[in-house]
This record gives C-alpha cells, sequence and structure tokens, in this order.
C-alpha cells in the first residue's frame, strides 16, 4: 500500500452554510451542545470534551454542508499536504487558532485539516455507575439523572422532559459519494485513513463505501471517523451529505434523556433509533435539524488499532442493526423536512432493497403444502 500524505489524528467539526443561525442555535441547544463563540455571522458550539467546537455555521442565503475539519500531530504533516495538493497553509483567523489546510475531496467536499488549535478545558460532569445483573458496582447510592422526576414540567399541559443529551465531541460523518472507489482511496491516500468496513452491496459483489478509521498506529481509535457510501436507489437524492455522528459524554442514559427531551418537545423530525448498529456497534439516535440536516447522538463505539485488517460487510448488515426500529427509506439523504414523509412513504430504500432480495431467495412456501 502506497504511504499516505498525511495522517489525520481525529475528526474536530463540520461547517454548514445557514439561512437562519437563530432557529439552529435553539436546536443544538435542545440536542445538547453548547455555545462557544458567536460572532456576527458565525455561530460554534462545542461538547464537554476538548475541541473547542465541534459545530460551525455561517449565515447565508442557502443551506448547505460545507465539509469536514481533522486535526494531524505534527506541522510536517501539514506541510506534507500542502506540498501535494499545491496550497498555502493558513493561520486560522477563527477561533482556536493554530494552522490549516483546506483542500477538497473528489465530491467537492471542503476538507480542513488543522494543527496546533488550542483545546479548551472539558465541561465536567458525574459519571453514572451502572449495576448490570452481573455486575454490581453502585452501592449505597441512589441512582438520579439530572433532577430526577423534576426534569418532567408541564408546559401548554403537555409533559416536557427537559434533560437534554450532553453531547462530547464530534465522532464521524458519514458522506454520500459519486464512487465509492475513488472516495475510499482518496481518503486512505491522501489523509491515511484505514479501512474497517467494506461495505459490499446488495449484488454481493460491488464495494458501495466503507467505514472508515483514523491510523493512529497502536492508539485505539473509533472504527469509523467517515463512512462513504454509494447511492444505489435512482429515486435517491444525491446530496453529498449524510449525517454528522456527535458522541454522548455519558452512556446509554446520556442517549436516552436526549430521546425522550427531543421528542416531548415535538420540534423536530425523528429519523431512526433507538438502536445498536452492527458495525461500529454504536447505540444510536439520529434526529433531523430545521434544515433536514441528521445528527446522531452515539455511544459506546468500538475502538480499533492499526493492527485491525478491514473485514468485507454484506448489505445487510450495514443497514439491519443488531437490535432497533426499521430505518427509514430517507435514511443518509438529506432534504426540507417538509418533504420527509412523502418521501418516506414513496421511495424505496436499502432495507426494502435487501427484504426483496431475501424474500426472492427464501423457497416457495405454497409449494411445500
Ligand atoms: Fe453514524
Amino acid at each position: 500500500m502506497r504511504k499516505p500524505v498525511c495522517k489525520v489524528s481525529d475528526i474536530i467539526f463540520v461547517r454548514f452554510l445557514l439561512t437562519d443561525l437563530e432557529i439552529q442555535k435553539k436546536y443544538l441547544s435542545h440536542f445538547g451542545m453548547f455555545l462557544a463563540h458567536e460572532t456576527e455571522d458565525s455561530i460554534f458550539f462545542r461538547g464537554t470534551g476538548k475541541s473547542p467546537y465541534c459545530y460551525v455555521a455561517t449565515k447565508s442565503h442557502v443551506n448547505r454542508y460545507v465539509g469536514s475539519a481533522y486535526s494531524v500531530n505534527s506541522y510536517s504533516d501539514l506541510e506534507a499536504l500542502a506540498e501535494d495538493q499545491a496550497v498555502p497553509i493558513i493561520q486560522n483567523q477563527e477561533p482556536g487558532g493554530g494552522y490549516k489546510v483546506t483542500i477538497i475531496d473528489p465530491d467537492e467536499i471542503e476538507i480542513e485539516v488543522y494543527h496546533g488549535m488550542n483545546l479548551v478545558e472539558p465541561i465536567q460532569s458525574e459519571e453514572i455507575i451502572l449495576n448490570s445483573g452481573n455486575q454490581k458496582l453502585r452501592k449505597n447510592k441512589l441512582q438520579r439523572l439530572g433532577r430526577a422526576a423534576d426534569e418532567w414540567q408541564l408546559n401548554d399541559g403537555k409533559w416536557i422532559y427537559e434533560l437534554s443529551s450532553k453531547v462530547k465531541r464530534l465522532g464521524h460523518t458519514a458522506i454520500n459519494v459519486k464512487n465509492a472507489e475513488q472516495s475510499i482511496e482518496w481518503y486512505a491516500n491522501k489523509l491515511g485513513f484505514l479501512v474497517s468496513d467494506n461495505m459490499i452491496g446488495p449484488d454481493g459483489n460491488e464495494s458501495i463505501g466503507a467505514f472508515m478509521r483514523c491510523d493512529q498506529g497502536d492508539l485505539p481509535v473509533d472504527h469509523h471517523t467517515l463512512n462513504n457510501v454509494q447511492f444505489l436507489s435512482p429515486d435517491a437524492i444525491q446530496n453529498v451529505y449524510g449525517h454528522a455522528g456527535y458522541e454522548v459524554t455519558g452512556s446509554v442514559d446520556d442517549l436516552m434523556a436526549g430521546h425522550f427531551h427531543l421528542k416531548t418537545i415535538d420540534q423536530y423530525k425523528h429519523e431512526w433509533g433507538i438502536g445498536r448498529h452492527l458495525l461500529g456497534s454504536q447505540m444510536y439516535d439520529y434526529w433531523r435539524d430545521p434544515y433536514g440536516f441528521t445528527h446522531e447522538h452515539w455511544t459506546d463505539g468500538d475502538l480499533l488499532d492499526a493492527s485491525i485488517p478491514p473485514l468485507d460487510s454484506q448489505a445487510r448488515d450495514i443497514i439491519m442493526a443488531q437490535y432497533g426500529p426499521e430505518v427509514p427509506s430517507s435514511f443518509g439523504q438529506t432534504m426540507p423536512v417538509e418533504e420527509l414523509d412523502r418521501y418516506r412513504q414513496n421511495v424505496t430504500g436499502l432495507s426494502d432493497i435487501i427484504k426483496e432480495l431475501e424474500i426472492q431467495q427464501l423457497p416457495d412456501q405454497s409449494s411445500e403444502k
């Protein structure tokens, strides 16, 4: 394998253009992020972790995902990338400082690579200790989340659960690409990504994308920092943004709190969850923002070091969770929220394609009677 130009160490933030920052500020607060900086035309939201922010949006006349930002461990990585792509190293003028190189991926996604960004003090929260059937770790301490039952408050005669999730950090993005092989190669060659899972399409042969992780040698990293997906359905909307996945600070309870908060305030569209993925193994819960961009809360994902070889994963493993509700056909697609219901009713998703294929392969039960 060719030596990559550089090796990114993690994802830092996603960048958007939006027509109204105020309604997005409300959404992100309900989603469980914290406003870290605000300028005349931009908002920077952080999690409880060390990154100065994990979500950036700038006011515009369009609503668009611009791209993702990654970090590298050394300035020489930036130099190598700048030379390879014939672009300058720029001093970052936005909060956090440091230096960056901006390049464009094969699907026109803007990729910012940073070194030397100032980290921030984490926001502390109490660790939740779980007692399982086999292991009792919490003794003489009552389990109380937030303000316990007082998190339920009446609003216009409706019960609202006020405790939101607490996002810690951005963990990955999923992107829809024109050509899976081209995208996988680009991220491997330019940014050092390794394939964790190669996604095999429903025909059983061709790759329709990959789950890719950062190469940090012996250091275990998230199973995926990037998921490149080549869409199969001709009906599918070809929008490059699939979703962004944010790790919550606590575990299952943090994820569940966020679910019931977003559900009871009843202002946003739910996409998919709660369930546990197979590839990456994380528990997930996906919600649409007011513009139809999907954001995921996740917890308890797999960690792999660079020694683990890629796996080939069949289509049903990608879309069928270990448990959880059936995936809607809109999953992975970006569209205005008003169009979601109609889309889900009328468009075939990967789950339907796999269902159809498996029905075809079943023995004819009528002839067995
Ligand atoms: Fe995800």
